[in-house]
C-alpha cells in the first residue's frame, strides 16, 4: 500500500454553487486554507485541516506545497487532439473552416506515426495546463483512436474517446462508411473501454457529415454498448443549423430541431455529450434536461470561429448538465482557466455575471457531472481517483501583484481564471502521481 500526503490550501465542491440561495453559496465548496489531502494507492482517502489530521499522519510522507492552491484536476469536455496543429486559423467561420484548414489537417492521422507523435504533444499539453481528464475527438482513422488510447494509458490518464464516424459531406479521404464505422468502432470498444481508466464514445462528427444510415449504426453500438459515451456537435453555427434543417427535412418530422435530429436517432442518452449549443433554444434545452444528456460550453472557440455567445444563464435555468470545454482547434487554448476567463466575458456580454466559485465548480465537479464521471474525478470526494492540480498565484510578477490584493479564496479564483493560464500550474498529478512540474 502508497499513502501519501499533500499539505496546502485546499479547495473542491461538494455540490453546485448555483442551487444554492446567495446566503447559503458557502456550503457548495470545502475550503481548507492549511490543509491536508491524503492519498491511498491512487485513491482520496482524506481531506481537511492539516492540524486535525496531522497527529494521526505517522509515518505518511508529506509533500509541501503551502503557498499554493490544490484543487481538483480540471476537465476537458470536448476537444480534438488532431487539430493541435492548426489551432489559430485564421478568418474562416466553422463550415468553411472545416473545409479549409480542419479536414486537411486530419488526413495526416492515417499514418500511426504521426498520430503517435501529435497524441503524446497533446496529453502534455493538457497536463501542463492542469487538464486530467477530457472528452475527446480523434479522426476518422481507427488508428488516431488507437495512438491516443496508447498514450493515455502509458499515462494513467482518465479519458474518453473515439474514432469519428464520417460518411458524407466531407472529402473522400477522410470518409467511411456506415459498415467499417461500424466494425471499426466495435474493435476499438472491444479493445479499449475501461481499459486502465479509458472509457469509450462513440463518435459522429455532426449531423452534416453522417447519413441517416450511419447515425442508425452509432445508435446499434450504443445498444450494444450502453455504458459507452456518444459525443458530438450540435448547432454551433447559424449558417450550419440551417443546412441541417435542410439535410434532414425528408427524414424527420416538420419542424424538427438540429438537436431533435439526434433525438430522431434515438442518440440523446444519459452519457451523451454535445458540443457547443450556442443555437439552442429554451425548447431544445429542455430536450436535453428531459433526456438527461449534456452541453460542453466552449467559450474560447465560440469567439474565435464568431459562432455566437452561449446562453449559459439560461441553460442553468433550464437545469441541463453543463461542461467546460476548449475545443481545440477550433478554440484558442489548453487552459481551462481561459476558457473561464472567456465564459465570463460571455456572460457578461448578456448583462449577468459568472461568479469564481460557479465557474470553478463547472471546470471540475460540473464538468465530471456532465460526463457521468463525478463518482470517480472533479472532487475530494472518499474514494475518488486523485487527480489534482497544484495552483501558483506567484507564478508571474503580475499575479503575484495582483493576488497581494485579493481577499479571500473567491477573489483568489477570479484572480487565478482572468490572469492565469499554464504558467500557474505548478503541477499536475494523476492518481497520486507527479504527471507535470512547471
Ligand atoms: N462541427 C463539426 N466538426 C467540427 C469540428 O471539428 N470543430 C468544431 N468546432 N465544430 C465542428
Ligand atoms: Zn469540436
Amino acid at each position: 500500500m502508497s499513502r501519501r500526503a499533500f499539505r496546502a490550501s485546499i479547495l473542491h465542491f461538494l455540490r453546485d454553487p448555483h442551487e444554492l440561495p446567495h446566503a447559503r453559496v458557502s456550503e457548495s465548496y470545502a475550503y481548507f486554507e492549511d490543509g491536508l489531502l491524503v492519498v491511498e494507492d491512487g485513491l482520496v482517502t482524506d481531506v481537511g485541516e492539516y492540524a486535525e489530521h496531522a497527529p494521526a499522519l505517522g509515518d505518511t510522507p508529506v509533500v509541501d506545497y503551502r503557498g499554493r492552491l490544490i484543487v481538483p484536476g480540471f476537465l476537458d469536455c470536448h476537444v480534438h487532439y488532431p487539430q493541435t496543429g492548426m489551432i489559430g486559423s485564421y478568418g474562416e467561420e466553422l463550415l468553411s473552416w472545416l473545409a479549409t484548414y480542419t479536414y486537411p489537417a486530419e488526413r495526416a492521422f492515417a499514418d500511426l506515426d504521426h498520430a503517435r507523435a501529435v497524441a503524446e504533444l497533446f496529453l502534455t499539453e493538457l497536463l501542463r495546463n492542469g487538464t486530467t481528464t477530457a472528452l475527446v475527438f480523434a479522426t476518422v482513422h481507427a488508428v488516431s483512436a488507437q495512438a491516443l488510447f496508447e498514450k493515455a494509458l502509458t499515462l494513467n490518464m482518465r479519458l474518453i474517446s473515439g474514432k469519428v464516424l464520417m460518411d458524407r459531406n466531407a472529402p473522400a479521404y477522410l470518409c467511411d462508411t456506415p459498415e467499417t464505422a461500424y466494425a471499426e468502432s466495435k474493435a476499438l470498444i472491444e479493445e479499449w473501454h475501461g481499459r486502465g481508466r479509458l472509457l469509450y464514445a462513440v463518435t459522429p462528427r455532426f449531423a452534416g457529415s453522417s447519413s441517416p444510415e450511419q447515425l442508425r449504426v452509432a445508435k446499434r453500438l450504443l445498444n450494444e454498448h450502453p455504458d459507452c459515451w456518444l459525443h458530438t456537435h450540435v448547432a454551433e453555427n447559424k449558417s450550419e443549423v440551417a443546412w441541417i434543417q435542410e439535410l434532414y427535412a425528408h427524414e424527420c418530422a416538420p419542424g424538427t430541431s438540429y438537436l431533435g435530429v439526434y433525438d430522431h436517432f434515438g442518440l440523446m442518452t444519459q452519457r451523451s455529450v454535445f458540443a457547443h449549443g450556442v443555437q439552442l433554444d429554451d425548447a431544445d434545452f429542455e430536450l436535453v434536461a428531459k433526456r438527461r444528456s449534456a452541453v460542453a460550453f466552449c467559450p474560447t472557440s465560440n469567439l474565435f470561429l464568431g459562432s455566437g455567445l452561449f446562453r449559459y444563464r439560461r441553460a442553468r435555468e433550464i437545469d441541463i448538465k453543463l461542461g467546460l470545454a476548449t475545443d481545440v482547434g477550433g478554440g484558442t487554448s489548453f487552459s481551462q482557466l481561459q476558457s473561464l476567463n472567456e465564459a465570463y466575458k460571455i456572460v457578461k456580454l448578456q448583462g449577468d455575471k459568472l461568479s469564481a466559485l460557479e465557474a470553478f465548480h463547472l471546470a471540475t465537479l460540473g464538468s465530471a457531472e456532465a460526463l457521468e464521471l463525478d463518482d470517480k474525478v472533479g472532487s475530494f470526494r472518499d474514494g475518488n481517483e486523485a487527480d489534482f492540480v497544484v495552483l501558483d498565484p506567484n507564478a508571474t510578477p503580475l499575479l503575484r501583484f495582483r493576488m497581494a490584493n485579493a481577499r479571500g479564496i473567491e477573489e483568489q479564483l477570479f484572480v487565478f481564471m482572468t490572469l492565469g493560464d499554464d504558467r500557474a500550474i505548478e503541477a499536475t498529478y494523476l492518481a497520486g502521481e507527479r504527471a507535470h512540474a512547471r
